[in-house]
């Protein structure tokens, strides 16, 4: 224990720590809206994956415990970065706003910016904002989320700005507060960082060595998600097949899976991302034969040359993949797969990029995400000589993502005519007087309804396919 100036005690246990901090953010924030009379706002803006979508929700959680007002708007008294750095065009598009953020601070003076997430891990990034962005008053990692209100104060310290990023932090910390941005469905992380160092990905340096929370934890989380109204879980994870490793008693994925599965009240379980050369037998079985969980596998090919696939780290070949696809197709009929593909990787020729195309052939998956390679420094790949020209990289995107549309397209049409529960989400952005939501399989239907069928799982009948997504109607 630690005593503030005025003989507080500071707790050094956590989640304890951060509420004596959130409390005193409170009166600090008091103290404030009495001088300016008027309640403050906050803003989190959040790029990247879901995790940052994740992350962005603690946030949130503590920014409403210490009494800050959610706005949409970014024009906001606090506005927090949740950063991403997988690919290069996630980091200019966080400089190119962050300029407009300035134009809001020069009207404000109260306003605060920081930046968090990703992007922050990196040294170099770290560098151009203490030289070029001063107006940016907090910077912190990936490894700090859970510490927001302690460097709230802290950082009201610094006449400069405040930075702190550590290298790692193995702690996992739990019971702090959260919001979740849904009612019907929530994300629950089951693992942190990754072990992995595929060549090309900057995710193991800036998020750090894999750490599984506990089972307990896991599905205490999902039943208390539950009993505030939500029907689906996403389990999330850089790995989820490696889940439980390095606990102290270990357990597997498969074995999470089925203790979320008879969680009572839960409609469906969804988990990301699965890595090829973790998918047991055993999970296949367990999907199979749950009643909750989605038939729907992300998993990510990268590419489809054995050769590039050794080069990449990956420990898989074409091979082992496509009998994966396969012994998937096989026990669970109506899954659907989807996955990521890189081009342009370093050294890839042409006949590397056919072989891509042959599992794209082969596997059939029902949606791809495709991705020009994308040169990070730190990792492997980025130093090798053999970087592709811009204008190859192109080219084959362009082929590879007309191949999976197509593709993407007649499998979606396998479905048209027949009716499936749709879990209803929003309500129609282009017609207020639809909802959109989705099939197990994650495809999106848009059917005429009312913001009453939100977080209801209602059968419809999918009329019409028009590539990528369904009209509908609800069968009553
Ligand atoms: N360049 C392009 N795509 C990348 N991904 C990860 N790192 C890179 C990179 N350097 C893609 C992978 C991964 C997805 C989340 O992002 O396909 O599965
Ligand atoms: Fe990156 Fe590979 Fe880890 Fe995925 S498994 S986060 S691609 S290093």
């Amino acid at each position: 224990m630690v005593r503030s100036e005025n003989r507080e005690i500071i707790p050094d246990t956590e989640p304890e720590r951060q509420l004596f901090f959130i409390n005193k953010d409170r009166e600090i924030l008091l103290e404030k809206e009495k001088e300016l009379g008027r309640q403050l706002t906050y803003h989190v803006t959040t790029f990247g994956c879901q995790m940052n979508a994740r992350d962005s929700e603690k946030l949130r959680g503590v920014l409403n415990e210490i009494g800050y007002i959610p706005s949409e708007d970014e024009n906001a008294d606090l506005v927090i970065y949740n950063t991403c750095t997988v690919r290069e065009n996630a980091d200019n598009r966080v400089f190119g706003r962050i300029g407009v953020l300035s134009g809001y601070k020069k009207k404000n003076p109260e306003m605060k910016i920081y930046l968090c997430g990703c992007m922050m891990q990196e040294k170099r990034i770290i560098e151009k904002i203490r030289k070029s962005y001063p107006f940016i008053d907090m910077v912190f990692g990936t490894f700090n989320v859970y510490r927001l209100a302690e460097l709230m104060y802290m950082s009201r310290q610094s006449d400069s700005t405040a930075i702190f990023v550590e290298e790692s932090d193995d702690r996992i910390v739990e019971d702090l507060p959260e919001v979740q941005t849904y009612s019907f469905k929530a994300g629950v992380n089951i693992m942190y960082g990754c072990n992995n160092f595929c060549s090309y990905c900057i995710v193991p340096y800036v998020r750090g060595r894999e750490r599984s929370r506990k089972p307990i934890d896991v599905i205490r989380e999902i039943e208390r998600d539950v009993q505030s109204g939500a029907v689906e879980v996403m389990l999330l994870g850089q790995n989820v097949n490696s889940y439980g490793k390095t606990l102290d008693e270990p357990v597997s994925f498969s074995d999470l899976l089925r203790m979320a599965d008879k969680v009572d009240g839960i409609k469906r379980i969804r988990f990301m991302t699965s890595h090829p050369k973790d998918l047991s037998d055993d999970l296949i079985k367990a999907i199979a034969e749950s009643e909750h969980v989605c038939h729907h596998i992300h998993l990510p090919l990268q590419s489809g040359s054995s050769r590039i696939l050794s080069d990449m780290n990956r420990h898989y070949d074409k091979e082992k993949y496509l009998s994966l696809v396969e012994k998937i197709r096989k026990n669970i009929p109506d899954a659907s797969i989807s996955t990521d593909i890189i081009v342009g990787y370093p050294g890839e020729t042409e006949e590397d990029f056919e072989e891509t195309m042959d599992v794209v052939r082969t596997a059939r998956f029902d949606s791809a995400f495709t991705f020009e390679y994308s040169k990070r420094s730190g990792t492997r790949a980025a130093l090798s000589e053999n970087q592709i020209p811009a204008e190859v990289v192109k080219d084959r995107f362009q082929r590879l993502l007309q191949e999976v549309q197509t593709i993407g397209r007649e499998k979606a049409m396998e479905l048209e005519g027949s009716v499936k529960d749709v879990l209803i989400e929003e309500i129609d952005r282009e017609d207020p007087f639809s909802v959109t939501g989705r099939l197990d399989n994650n495809s999106v239907v848009h059917l005429k309804g009312s913001k009453d069928l939100i977080g209801k799982i209602i059968p419809v009948r999918l009329d019409e396919c028009r590539g990528f997504y369904y009209m509908g109607t609800a069968v009553v």
